[in-house]
Parts: structure tokens; C-alpha cells; sequence
């Protein structure tokens, strides 16, 4: 996600829009910039860093203007850089343009603009889009707003776009396509944002663009048109009545639930133009250079952290299967110490949500020193993990402020997954069952939201086990690794101890445990397992465990032994351990609130461990 803010008015536009950006930082911070429109030209003022870095800059400049345009970018392609940093400007420098959002086909389209002699200053897909409205502007003739409808006709993918032309000096342009926008309408000003936080303080006055809308603010005032047709809209304005804090948080009381909520839209977008649905494979840009030594590896090795490593744990079962290549799983702390039997035909995935976590880092430095082959599966774009790796995918998940990881590890098992149907796709596994596959990821989205509609069936087991001391997660099969991240949500929010095991295991031990205060948390899908999850459950029912079950399906043997049963829609077998997930989720959290704990920065825990 990145932040953009517009003005247009009789104030000093600069001031203005810093303040902006910084309302908007939660939502991508790793550059900013801002562009102020004079007399019949624009200054474009942008670096890497935090918008702090960014006032710096323009602190003691001269730079005066009443229209502009700002942005805090969150990277999805190329790294956050000044270069990267958004306003983007065209070759003729007559137009610069700010984006939140993903130009999937901006390769194509940045081929086409080379073909018309038009060089490029970045690696961003955002820049292929000013290019592309100038390129049009000047050879078809058009207006400034027909340049940007004709452009954006041919765009593929998602923007919240707002762009300004030094030949309209009293106009910006702003659309919407998948990414919000907001107008906040001003007594004879006008100020355009991602979501309501910067304006509150000016305005209540507000038109939420729809997807498909463009909007012209000018002297005259501001009109909204519909891309496809042309055809005017008359929006009704809203007022604002949330608070600031509400606000940033998009009605959430935590970070933590925003983000839980994200992942309807999170793990599309971390599929989005990767998946090849007629021919059930994906296309991973990332690995394109590496896939022979990828596909032949005498195996993998997965390091990683906390939830990174359970990730990698549901990674080894799919990997395993779908690619026949034997798959290690280390902590990152452990792997860096080890006499590991690596070589340059291992490759080495790291998965890190922050991309700064030095045991992960320090694990990565050893593989490469051993000319293993190291991919990086990261969410932060241009973090170190994903500059140290010689290769790698991005998760799509945008910026995760909630010190407990969610949406993130949902991405990161959405990449295995392609990554594992890549390669099984390689290995055997049949063209159908891959159209079947990447179908059910396709649809990932919808079935989170209706699991999301579960979260008060969840809400009622935590507060029936509100003052428990511990709990039991229990999974087999790439539910296991889904037990040991239950658990480690529920630690590290609600305080209470709580431990993963394979579900076979109790009988080796853990079962000592089991008595009527024990919440027992099994996952049990009706897959070729159900049958000996069930008598495990049965083992916990008769020494009288709390029985919480999270199925694929109700059946009445489940029924007569759950104290909870819960139903995870799925649409594949295969993507229970993912979906299975975000009740688990939504467990942790409800217990926490009802433990008056503070969710969002829980005692003791850092976002990213950069220490060793
Ligand atoms: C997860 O909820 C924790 N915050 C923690 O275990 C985290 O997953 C771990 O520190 C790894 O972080 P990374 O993914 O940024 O490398």
C-alpha cells in the first residue's frame, strides 16, 4: 500500500501535503515525495526514507505553490530509492504522477514506449504509466484528462492514481481502479488522500471514488466521470465521523484486526498476475533467471524466524510432495551455527516478513559463502534479505504494523503454494489438477471473507476460555506447522502459554496435560489423516479436554466430541492449512482484548529483530 495526498486551493500546498503524508505513513514509509505545481511548471522534491526526511528537504527551500501532489510509497517493483520514489515525471517533463497500486502489464506496455524511442529513469511499473499518458498526450493531440482515459484504458491491474500537467498548471487529475481515493471538498479547496486521515482536519466533506471513476478538480470545481463511457457522475458528499485514530486504523480498534481483515484482499494481490489459471502453472518474475538450478537442486533448505519459520514449515509438506525434493527446515539461528551439508547445488529460501531480521540475514551470508543458490521471500521491497538473495518472490501483503505477524504469513504460504504448483507442474503433477489448484488459490479471497464471518463463533470460545493458563493446538500433515503458529499467536498477544504438536504426539507425553480446564485446539479436515485426528480427539474427550474443532466440513462424529466445532470453507483440500489459519487468528486476538492486553505492541516483542 502507499499513501497519496493532493491539494488544490489558496494554501500553501507544501506544508500542507507533508502533513498529509505523515497522517498516511502506516500505510508505506520508505519513500516520500511531493510535487508543487507554479507558474507553468511543476518542482518535484523526493528521496528515500521517511517523510521526516523528506520536510527536511524542502524545509529551507523556496518551493511555494497552491496545488501539489504528494506520496509515501510502500514498494511493490523496484526498491526504494530517491529514483523510485514517487512523483514520477514523462520524458518531456510536462507531467508527473503519483500511484498506489500494481501496473501488471507494465512490462508490455514499457516495450511499446521503447519501440517509440521513450528512455526510462526507474524500475517502477508507475513510471510506464506517465510515459505512457504523455506519449499519448503528444502524438494523439488529445486533452490532458483524454490522455489519461485513453491511458488508462490500457492498463491492466489496480491504481489510485492523481496526476497534474504543466500545460493545465490549474488542474489534477486523480482515478481510481482498485486502490481508494478520497475527495475532501473544501470551501473553494479541494484535497485528494487514500483514505479520510489527512483530511479531517480541514473537512467532514467527502466523495469515496468508486472503482472505474475519474476526477477532474480545477477552478471551476471538481467533476467525476465514468472511464469506461465518459458518462458524468453525481456522487453525493458524505461527512467524515470517525476519529483520526479510527480512521488510520479503517474502523478497527487495533492494527492487529485490520490487518486479520486484509487478507481477503492480501493474498490476491499476492497471486495477482502470477497465476496461470488455463494452464494451472504461475509465472514468478523473481526466479525467472534461476529456474534450472531451482528445478534440478539436490534439495532445499528453508530458514527463517517465528512465524517465517512456520511458514517454511507448511512449505516443506507442499514442496516435498508437489516437487519430490527433499526440503530442510532450520530457525535461522540455528542454521547459521550448524554443520550444514550445503552446496551450490542447495538452494536456500529465506522467508522474512520485515527483511531485516539478523538471524536470517546471517543465515543467508553462510548459504552464499557455501555457493548455495539463495532466494528471498520477503514483503518488504528492497529490504536486505530481498538485496542479499540472488533471487526471489515479494509478498503483496503491504505494510504489517501489528507486531503479531497475520496477513504476512498468509502470503508467504500463498507464495509456496504457487511455488510448490510450479514445480510440481514440472514434476508430474497433471495439467487438470493444476487447473484445479490454481482455480481454488484464485478464490483464496473469497473464501476468507466467508470465514471472516465466523469471527463471533470464535469470539464465544474466547470467552469460554478466557481465564485458561494454557492451550493445545494440535494438526497433522501442513496442519501441524498451522498448530504451532496458532499457539505462537496466542503467546505472544494473550500471554498464555500454549504449545503446537503433531496431533499423534500427546500420546507420547503431552497428555499428562489434558484435564477439564484444558482447551485443546484441533485442526481436522476430512482428509487421509481424519480418521486418526478423530481418535486422538477422542483420547483428549475421555480424560475431559476442552475440545475446539476446526474442520473442513461438520459431520456428526465431529459434532458429538467438540465442545466447538467450526467450519473453514474451502474450496480444495489442499488450502485448508492456509484458511485454517485465520481462525486461529481471530482466536488469539479475542482472547487478548478479553485479557485486556494490548494487541498491537505486546510486552517484550520488537516488529522485526534485527538483533542476534
Ligand atoms: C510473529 O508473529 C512474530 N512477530 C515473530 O515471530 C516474527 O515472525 C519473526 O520475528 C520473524 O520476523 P520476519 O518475518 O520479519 O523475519
Amino acid at each position: 500500500m502507499c499513501g497519496i495526498v493532493g491539494y488544490f486551493g489558496n494554501k500553501n500546498a507544501v506544508q500542507l501535503l507533508i502533513k498529509g503524508l505523515k497522517r498516511l505513513e502506516y500505510r508505506g514509509y520508505d519513500s516520500a515525495g511531493i510535487a508543487i505545481m507554479g507558474n507553468g511548471s511543476f518542482t518535484v522534491t523526493k528521496k528515500a526514507g521517511k517523510v521526516r526526511d523528506l520536510e527536511s528537504l524542502v524545509k529551507d527551500s523556496s518551493i511555494s505553490g497552491t496545488v501539489g501532489i504528494g506520496h509515501t510509497r510502500w514498494a511493490t517493483h523496484g526498491e526504494p530509492s530517491d529514483l523510485n520514489a514517487h512523483p514520477h515525471t514523462d520524458y518531456t517533463g510536462k507531467f508527473t504522477l503519483i500511484h498506489n497500486g500494481i501496473i501488471e502489464n507494465y512490462t508490455v506496455l514499457k516495450k511499446l514506449l521503447e519501440k517509440k524511442g521513450i528512455g526510462f529513469q526507474t524500475q517502477t511499473d508507475t513510471e510506464v504509466l506517465v510515459q505512457l499518458i504523455s506519449a499519448i498526450y503528444h502524438e494523439e493531440k488529445t486533452t490532458f484528462e483524454q490522455a489519461v482515459i485513453i491511458a488508462l484504458q490500457k492498463v491492466i491491474g489496480t491504481y489510485g492514481v492523481v496526476i497534474m500537467c504543466s500545460d493545465e498548471p490549474n488542474q489534477i487529475i486523480a482515478a481510481r481502479l482498485g486502490s481508494p481515493l478520497v475527495l475532501g471538498v473544501g470551501n473553494g479547496e479541494y484535497f485528494l488522500a487514500s483514505d479520510a486521515s489527512p483530511l479531517v482536519e480541514y473537512t467532514r466533506n467527502v466523495i469515496y471514488l468508486e472503482e472505474g471513476e475519474i476526477l477532474t478538480v480545477g477552478d471551476d470545481g471538481y467533476q467525476i466521470r465514468k472511464l469506461e463511457n465518459n458518462q458524468k457522475v453525481d456522487k453525493k458528499i458524505s461527512q467524515i465521523t470517525l476519529t483520526l485514530d479510527e480512521i488510520e486504523k479503517g474502523n478497527f480498534p487495533h492494527y492487529m484486526l485490520k490487518e486479520i481483515y486484509e487478507q481477503e484482499q492480501t493474498i490476491v494481490d499476492t497471486m495477482r498476475g502470477r497465476l496461470i489459471l488455463d494452464e494451472g502453472t504461475v509465472h514468478l518474475g523473481g526466479i525467472q533467471d534461476h529456474l534450472l538450478r531451482i528445478e534440478r537442486a539436490r534439495h532445499y533448505y528453508i530458514t527463517a524466524c517465528g512465524t517465517s519459520w512456520h511458514a517454511g514449515l507448511v512449505g516443506k509438506y507442499i514442496l516435498e510432495e508437489f516437487a519430490g525434493i527433499p526440503v530442510h527446515v532450520e530457525y535461522a539461528s540455528e542454521f547459521r551455527y550448524r554443520e550444514l551439508v550445503i552446496d551450490s547445488r542447495s538452494v536456500v529460501i529465506a522467508i522474512s516478513q520485515s527483511g531485516e531480521t539478523a538471524d536470517t540475514l546471517a543465515a543467508i551470508q553462510k548459504a552464499k559463502e557455501r555457493a548455495c543458490l539463495t532466494f528471498g521471500i520477503c514483503n518488504v521491497v528492497g529490504s536486505s534479505i530481498s538485496r542479499e538473495t540472488d533471487c526471489g518472490i515479494y509478498t503483496h501483503a503491504g505494510p504489517e504494523i501489528g507486531v503479531a505477524s497475520t496477513k504476512a504469513f498468509t502470503a508467504q504460504l500463498s507464495v509456496l503454494y504457487m511455488l510448490a504448483l510450479y514445480l510440481g507442474r514440472k514434476n508430474g503433477y497433471s495439467k487438470k489438477d493444476g487447473i484445479e489448484l490454481s482455480h481454488a488459490l484464485h478464490d483464496l479471497g473469497d473464501r476468507v471473507h466467508d470465514i471472516l464471518n465466523i469471527s463471533d463463533q470464535i469470539l464465544k470460545v474466547a470467552e469460554e476460555t478466557v481465564d485458561a493458563d494454557n492451550y493445545l493446538y494440535l494438526g497433522r500433515g501442513a496442519n501441524f506447522p498451522v498448530a504451532l503458529e496458532g499457539a505462537l499467536k496466542l503467546k505472544e498477544i494473550s500471554y498464555i502459554h500454549a504449545e503446537g504438536y503433531p496431533a499423534a504426539e500427546i500420546k507420547h507425553g503431552p497428555i499428562a496435560l489434558i484435564d477439564d480446564k484444558m482447551p485443546v485446539v484441533f485442526l481436522a479436515p476430512h482428509d487421509q489423516t481424519y480418521e486418526k485426528v478423530l481418535s486422538n480427539i477422542q483420547e483428549v474427550k475421555a480424560r475431559k479436554g476442552k475440545i475446539i474443532t476446526f474442520t473442513d466440513r461438520i459431520t456428526s462424529d465431529l459434532e458429538a466430541l467438540s465442545d466447538h466445532l467450526i467450519e473453514v470453507s474451502v474450496s480444495h483440500p489442499r488450502t485448508f492449512p492456509i484458511l485454517a489459519t485465520i481462525p486461529l487468528q481471530l482466536l488469539a486476538y479475542h482472547l487478548a482484548v478479553l485479557r485486556g492486553c494490548d494487541v498491537d505492541m505486546p510486552r517484550n516483542l520488537a516488529k522485526s529483530v534485527t538483533v542476534e
